[in-house]
């Protein structure tokens, strides 16, 4: 057997990782300002996460939720506290798109609709019901097309309204940053408009905090900016530091009951210790105002730059969008300036460091960066 090929890949190996730094097979030292692919919260091989991981593998690594484990207490009760939604339940699985299935699931079980609503340029995920809901023709196949979904414009109140008037939808379901519709910030304004309709509606209003949450936009969720409460709020990426885990945060005007949602793998002992550890490790090091901090300096710093139409974004998740295509300078990044670093489309780079970026750090991407511009 072989490798599946399906991904466009790098040539570069990383074998170690600490902090904001990753080094490949031959030593070779490189800063990372993508966190693989947002998922780096607290830095690479956080002493703390390492020590606490092994400590747990050491007694009991898995079983299944057919037993208590009051990790998953313990961490329920953290995240409540820590997220600002106290009075809601947690439901954890493992992926990004599994946690919006359940969103999805939780919100018909509710109201018994059929319908969704999705943003233009979205993107929740590769699995049934949240392809469907991903605006990207590319990842359909022909079991996922359905007339059930219907994509709106993020700018367009007036329209939201007109669908949601005929009370036939399910949910509304919007990232709290669109990461990679090309990291576009909705206002704060068109949250509380759509949590406004929702209510007269009906409509549950889901919030896909999988990319733009745990600290990463300089709030503990992004669409705390805007000061609305959704009615459920998906997570991962951050969550674990890499460790695959993922959750549905449950308002409590929901009833669930037992067996309409399950997983096997959700909740484990190792998912529990590693996002404990994760949220931990956020509030003794201050990540959430570091984000923020660090990240304002970057978006002032990166908007003095050549060559840039436009910076976006919010604390540690930043668009930077070019006048070229930007493949070629990605390249020269990654090979000469020795800078991992992500993307949306052709022109726009998009920078995910991990959330304990300090300013130094930032300084030496930044003189990085121009120097890719400026030859
Ligand atoms: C906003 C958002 N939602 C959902 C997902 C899907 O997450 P996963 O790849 O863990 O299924 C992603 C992944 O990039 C994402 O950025």
């Amino acid at each position: 057997m072989k490798l599946l090929d399906i991904y466009t890949r790098w040539n570069v190996e990383p074998v170690k990782a600490l902090g904001c730094k990753i080094y490949d097979k031959d030593g070779v030292e490189y800063l990372d300002f993508y966190g693989g692919h947002g998922v780096i919260s607290i830095g690479h091989s956080h002493p703390e996460y390492v020590k606490r991981f092994k400590q747990q593998i050491d007694k009991i690594g898995f079983y299944s939720n057919s037993v208590f484990i009051s990790l998953q207490d313990v961490y329920a009760k953290k995240l409540g506290d820590i997220s600002g939604y106290p009075d809601y339940s947690l439901f954890m699985v493992n992926s990004g798109a599994e946690a919006n299935e359940n969103a999805l699931k939780l919100a018909a079980f509710h109201n018994k609709r059929k319908k969704v609503v999705a943003f233009r340029k979205s993107f929740h995920g590769r699995t049934a019901a949240a392809i469907k809901i991903t605006d990207n023709s590319h990842y359909w196949s022909s079991i996922n097309e359905s007339p059930e979904v219907i994509f709106l414009s993020l700018k367009n109140s007036v329209d939201i309204k007109k669908v949601l008037e005929k009370k036939d939808v399910s949910s509304v379901i919007v990232e709290g940053i669109q990461g990679i519709g090309g990291v576009i910030v909705p206002n704060s304004n068109f949250f509380k408009n759509l949590r406004t309709v929702c209510d007269q509606t009906d409509t549950i209003l889901i919030l896909d905090e999988i990319q733009s949450g745990f600290g990463r936009s300089g709030r503990f969720f992004a669409h705390q900016y805007s000061g609305i409460r959704p009615d459920l709020i998906t997570i991962a990426k951050g969550m674990g530091n890499g460790f695959p885990v993922s959750g549905v945060l449950i308002s409590p005007k929901f009833t669930v009951s037992s067996g309409q949602l399950g997983t096997t793998f959700g909740g484990n002992y190792l998912a529990c210790v590693a996002s404990i550890t994760v949220l931990d490790i956020i509030e003794k090091e201050n990540l959430i105002k570091n984000a923020c901090n660090v990240g304002n300096y970057l978006i002032n710093e990166l908007k003095k730059m050549p060559k840039v139409k436009e910076v976006r974004g919010i604390g540690l998740m930043i668009g930077v969008e070019l006048k070229e295509l930007i493949k070629p300078l990605r390249e020269k990044l990654l090979f000469e300036q020795k800078v991992f670093t992500g993307f949306t489309g052709k022109y726009v780079f998009r920078f995910l460091p991990p959330l304990c970026l300090d300013k130094q750090i930032a300084d030496d991407f930044l003189n990085r960066f121009h120097e890719i511009l400026i030859h």
